[in-house]
Parts: structure tokens; sequence; C-alpha cells
């Protein structure tokens, strides 16, 4: 069968990494697919920036809508970032022109996603997003796919490396916030807006997202309780250890009564439960499901490999012809799920 073409926007951490997996697994992604997976075309802003992969087989393109609407270009795999502009016009631009369309891109499927799945549905195509929540952890294929018996009744989860770093090595060195903001600014863990992180945006990005799979509701990152981790202090988390806890920036989503009740904030968990012993840049996502009980996993939440293999788990699923909606259910038929706290008067 003819190749899988890809055309890759953003060539930064996560687009390198996508690159080098298809260089270094070139035949074993053909063997899994079914056909090879080649990338024709590829876009970034500074053509001369040295970017530790050999890119000089593929067509440069100094405008990402031209690899989105490219006729030798099957798939558009985004990765920009920003949740709007040329990420969110591409995106719509490839899935109009008839591509398939894989993306990171947690913030902007936090705002449009589901207009973005809408759109794709409409138009025949296939939006993927695994890697847009915890990173490395295949949590996206988890509730669609292997847990689709269930009805889940709680998600929750560590979604953000970059606060449980900073929480942990608070913790280990005894050192106060702003120290250990700075140590993370200096190692590069932080997003270009620290706020995202430390304000416990991006980790409600991920919640909203993951939310919406479990639910079967509409996106609804408006409706995300947010409080992040700058409040937190050194005493704080030494009297939680003295009492056999830890503080982690904790998302959790349950359904109510009331409604669908999604919360970021800093929480308390025991010091030796999976939570509590979570440590450094790692993420964890629980899942409750109604048979299966409660299954945890547990991985790299960031960085180029594991990001780029959540990707490459999305290119090999298009790859091989599968055409399930991404949220589990055709995104036209998620229904509106009010959080708890404006249902009641
Ligand atoms: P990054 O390292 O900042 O790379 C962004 C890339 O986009 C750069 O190559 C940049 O070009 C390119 N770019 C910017 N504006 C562009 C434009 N107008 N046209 C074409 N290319 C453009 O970002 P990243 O960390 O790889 O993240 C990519 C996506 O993955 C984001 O949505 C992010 O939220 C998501 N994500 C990242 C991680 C992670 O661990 N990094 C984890 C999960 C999800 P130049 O290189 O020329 O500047
Ligand atoms: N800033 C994010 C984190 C990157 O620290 O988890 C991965 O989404």
């Amino acid at each position: 069968s003819s190749p899988l073409r890809l055309g890759i926007a953003g060539l930064g951490t996560v687009g390198i990494g996508v690159v080098k997996i298809v260089q270094k697994h070139a035949e074993m992604l053909a063997r899994r697919s079914g056909r090879e997976v080649a990338i024709t075309a590829v876009s970034a802003r500074d053509q001369m920036k040295n970017r530790d992969a050999d890119l000089s087989s593929y067509r440069w393109e100094t405008d990402a809508m031209a690899v989105a609407t490219a006729e030798d270009v099957d798939v558009y795999v985004e990765l920009i970032g920003g949740d709007n502009g040329i990420a969110k016009d591409s995106i719509e631009a490839a899935l109009r022109a008839g591509k398939d369309v894989v993306t990171a891109n947690k913030a902007l499927l936090a705002v449009h996603g589901q207009d973005l799945a809408v759109l794709a549905e409409g138009l025949g195509r296939v939006i993927r997003f695994e890697a847009a929540v915890a990173g490395g952890i295949p949590v996206i294929k988890a509730v669609t796919e292997s847990l689709a018996g269930n009805d889940v009744t709680r998600v929750m989860g560590v979604m953000n490396g970059t606060c449980n770093y900073i929480l942990t090595r608070m913790e280990s060195a005894g050192l106060p916030y702003e120290a250990v903001f700075e140590e993370a600014r200096q190692l590069g863990y932080l997003e270009a807006d620290p706020q995202l992180d430390v304000g416990g945006i991006d980790a409600s990005h991920k919640l909203a997202i993951l939310s919406s799979i479990a639910f079967g509701t509409q996106v609804d990152f408006d409706a995300v309780e947010i409080e992040g981790i700058e409040r937190v202090s050194i005493d704080d988390i030494r009297r939680a250890s003295d009492l056999g806890y830890r503080i982690k920036l904790l998302g959790v989503a349950q359904m109510t009564a009331r409604g669908l009740e999604q919360r970021m904030s800093p929480c308390l968990v025991p010091a030796d439960s999976p939570l509590g012993q979570l440590v450094g840049g790692t993420n964890m996502v629980v899942v409750e499901g109604d048979s299966v009980g409660q299954i945890v996993l547990r991985g790299a939440g960031a960085g180029e490999g594991p990001t780029a293999s959540a990707v490459m788990s999305d290119i090999v699923e298009v790859a091989r012809g599968v055409r399930m909606p991404v949220f589990g259910q055709p995104a036209a038929s998620l229904t509106a799920a009010k959080p708890a706290r404006t249902a009641v008067p």
C-alpha cells in the first residue's frame, strides 16, 4: 500500500523527537502500520537553526499553512503550540484540505478541541491528540479504548511535571518556593509563560480534555476551579510531612448529582500512596471505572522522547486506518455538563 505521508509543522522539542523516531524506527513503524510512514514536508520559523536531526530529505516550507495543505501530505502534524493563531488556522486548513491531523497542543484543545473534532468528523477526517494529556502516558487511548466498557466515575492526577518537581524539591531540599522556582527556570523546566505551570493552567487544560473524554461531556476549561502552587509555603510542606502527607497539585474530575466537578489545586495526599510517592517531573493519572475499579498510570509527562512517543502512537493509528472519534464518541454528541458550583443556587 502507499506510504502515509506526514507534514510536520514545529521542529522544537516534540517535532524533532517525532522526526527522530520516524528515522530510527522506519522498518518497525512500517511493520506495525502496515505501510511505510514517510515525512515529506516540514516547517519552523528559522531554517538556519541547528536542530540535532537530518532534515535534508524533507521539503522545507517557510509557512506552516503550506505544509497543512500540501498535496503530498496525508497527515498534518501540528507541533507549533499556542492556543490560537497559526496552530488553529493551519489545523482547520488541513482538515478542510482533506488531511487527518495529529497534535500535542493541549492549550488549543482545551479551548477549541471540541469544535476542531466536530469539524474533522463532519469532513470525514480524524484528529488525534494523545500527547496533549500527560505526555508519554497513553491515557486517552486507555480511556477511549481499553476502558470503553466502563462508566468512568472519577479521573484524577498530577499532570504538570514542573509543579511536581517544584513541590518535591521544596520538601527534599528544604528550600522556599521562590528559590526552587528560580532553579526550575534555570533548568529550563518552565513554560515560556511560567504562570501556565505554577498557576495550574497547563494542568487544567489537560484535566478539561481528559474529563471530557472520560465523561462524554463538552470540553469545559472555563469550569475548572483552579488554584496554582504559588502560595504553597515551605511551612505547609513541613507540616504536611509531619502528619505523613505530601502536597501535590492534584486535578480531580468527577460526575456528581449536580454536574461535572473539575478542580485543580494543591492537595494533601498520604506520603505512602502512589500519588504521594510521585517525585520529580513525573506524571500520574488515576482512572476509576465501575467495572475495572481503580487503575494508575505513571510516566513521563513531558520531554522529547516521551511526548514524541505519544504523537507516534496517533500517527500509527491513522496509518492503520483507525477512524474512531477522538473523544470515544462523535464530538457533536458530547453533552453539556455544567459544574456543580454554577448549578447550586
Ligand atoms: P517548542 O520546542 O517551543 O517548538 C515549537 C516549534 O514551533 C519551533 O520549532 C518553532 O520554530 C515552531 N514555530 C513557531 N512558530 C511557528 C510558525 N508560525 N510556523 C511554523 N513553525 C513555528 O515547543 P514543543 O515543546 O516542541 O511543543 C510543541 C507542542 O507540543 C506544544 O503544543 C506543546 O504544548 C506540546 N507539548 C509539549 C511537551 C513537551 O514536553 N515539550 C509535552 C506535551 C505537549 P523555531 O524552532 O524556528 O523557533
Ligand atoms: N509544562 C508542562 C509540564 C510540559 O511541566 O508538565 C508538558 O506538558
